[in-house]
């Protein structure tokens, strides 16, 4: 079926699901369990999935459909957030959940899952319509897109159903592996049945920078180089690396972090705006604005990025390890759990704006948002100094969501006395209403057949090339690390790296 465009739906948020079936690769692991199944559940929960609703899991583990479902009743009452869990609804959603155990280099799983996705078409009436979700190690991806394949289970059974496949970051360990992910799915699928999710895409405040810019009459004149002097974007986290300590060794902040969610984010922030509101259109953007941003040569990378590693520190009074010392990590390793780099996107809007970005583990707190700071005014007329402050405008990602605008205004009493404030605007309280998961929006993007929030093959590579050669760089080298604290705002080489400009970075 071709994929309509949602946009014109103005009730798509309220509409229902199309009846389908959610097959889940990795349902026994972390990110099923956490995100997808909550997700799901929730969505349930809003009444929006259809009774054609089924999910089938797949996982190494020998397990019956029943217990399954128990595992997964666990999951969602232990990690569902700001919604209660309703048994009655459960156990009518729980209806739907089916299992297969199997290894994803066997092709008779293949075989056994069309079986099985014949018989819930049947019992559930999906309608034939199937998405696939990979949510397990990225070195099973081959595997699996070879196993969907060589079953035929990508196509759909007739013209008026569909066959989508959901593919969790990371694209690949490098821009080369990206090629290769790229080959293999496409030996298999059409691009228009890929979906490549990052899930900071579908966070309400992500989405909210274009309705901020485009909606608005009065930001968009001034979003430019001429009255921006710098951009900040911050994703710290206070949490360390938990279980996950041998794929973060190998992946590292830059990787994790930058080279995908907070690039996308700041080509959300830096993009011009789209013709029309339409999924393609409104990537063709993104993707532009990624494909501007400079690729740097070894000796800007000296200058323009800085690793980080985190010690032992103390975090909410309590004492926390280094990363050296995390399970599954070795002693020696040289990981970055901090990134700051500063990039420059080459175009009239932006040239010779710095855009700095960083992330990092073990931070003083959670917390992600985006600083846009402007040029101070040009001439100073009062005498206090924080009268030429620059004027911040601050994007509040989570947890606090929202938006402020940081301004002087002249203290009252008598005198030109001046002092920093602020107009805020906070999602809760405006609302009033709960902000749906980033997995909730997107899942339901997904079935609807909207693919407006998901990257596209072109911005996964945009953003390898300019991130690879940072890479490149690094590990050539070998860092005095750690040289953070945990519990700190990261290396002084980061803070080093603002003040060649004249910058500091804002303490969230
Ligand atoms: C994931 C990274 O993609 O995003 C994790 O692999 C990170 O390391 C997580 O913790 C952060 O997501 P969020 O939504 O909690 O900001």
């Amino acid at each position: 079926m071709a994929d309509a465009n949602p946009f014109q739906d103005p009730l798509r948020f309220e509409r229902r699901l199309p009846p389908c079936a959610v097959v889940i690769f990795g349902a026994n692991g972390d990110l099923a369990q956490r995100k997808l199944l909550p997700a799901l559940y929730r969505l349930a929960f809003e009444r929006r999935i259809p009774p054609g609703f089924a999910i089938l899991g797949n996982s190494r583990t020998e397990m019956s459909d029943e217990q399954f479902r128990d595992k997964m009743r666990d999951a969602v009452a232990r990690f569902l957030e700001d919604s209660p869990f309703e048994q009655a609804l459960w156990d009518d959603f729980a209806r739907g959940l089916y299992y297969v155990a199997g290894d994803l280099s066997d092709p008779g799983l293949y075989q056994r899952m069309a079986g099985r996705l014949e018989t819930i078409a049947a019992e559930r009436k999906t309608g034939g319509n199937v998405l696939y979700y990979l949510s397990t190690q990225p070195s099973h991806y081959g595997p699996v897109i070879e196993g969907l394949g060589s079953a035929g289970l990508q196509k759909a059974p007739d013209e008026g159903s569909w066959r989508r496949i959901v593919i969790e970051k990371p694209f690949g360990h490098n821009l080369t592996t990206a090629f290769e992910l790229d080959r293999c799915v496409h030996k298999v699928f059409d691009e228009s049945q890929v979906y490549r999710i990052d899930h900071y895409l579908g966070k309400e405040t992500v989405q909210n920078i274009l309705a901020f810019r485009f909606g608005n009459g009065i930001f968009e004149p001034l979003w430019n180089r001429r009255y921006i002097n710098h951009v900040q974007i911050t994703a710290a986290e206070s949490i360390g690396v938990g279980s996950r300590g041998g794929y973060y060794q190998e992946a590292g902040a830059l990787r994790d972090m930058i080279q995908n969610h907070l690039l996308q984010v700041m080509a959300t922030v830096a993009m011009e705006p789209s013709a029309v509101f339409e999924p393609n259109a409104v990537r063709d953007e993104r993707a532009k604005l990624l494909r501007s941003i400079r690729i740097m040569k070894p000796q800007e990378i000296e200058l323009n990025a800085v690793p980080g590693q985190y010690g032992p520190g103390r975090i909410g009074g309590e004492d926390a390890k280094g990363f050296r010392q995390e399970k599954g990590v070795d002693p020696e390793a040289q990981t970055d759990t901090y990134s700051a780099v500063t990039f420059f996107v080459d175009n009239w809007r932006w040239a010779g704006v710095p855009f700095y970005i960083r992330s990092g583990k073990r931070m003083p707190k959670r917390v992600t948002d985006i600083a846009i700071q402007f040029n101070t005014a040009p001439l100073s007329l009062f005498p206090s100094e924080v009268s030429s402050r620059p004027n911040q405008l601050i994007l509040r990602i989570q947890p606090e969501e929202g938006i402020s605008l940081r301004f002087v205004s002249k203290q009252p009493g008598g005198g030109m006395r001046m002092r920093p404030v602020s107009m805020d605007f906070n999602y809760g309280s405006s609302f009033g209403v709960r902000t749906p998961t980033a997995y909730e929006t997107l899942l339901l993007d997904v079935i609807m057949g909207d693919s407006t929030l998901y990257t596209r093959q072109d911005m996964v590579e945009a953003s390898w090339r300019v991130v690879q050669p940072i890479l490149d760089y690094w590990a050539e080298r070998k860092f005095d690390l750690p040289n953070y604290a945990a519990g700190s705002w990261g290396p002084k080489a980061s803070d080093e790296m603002l003040a060649r400009r004249g910058h500091v970075w804002r303490i969230p």
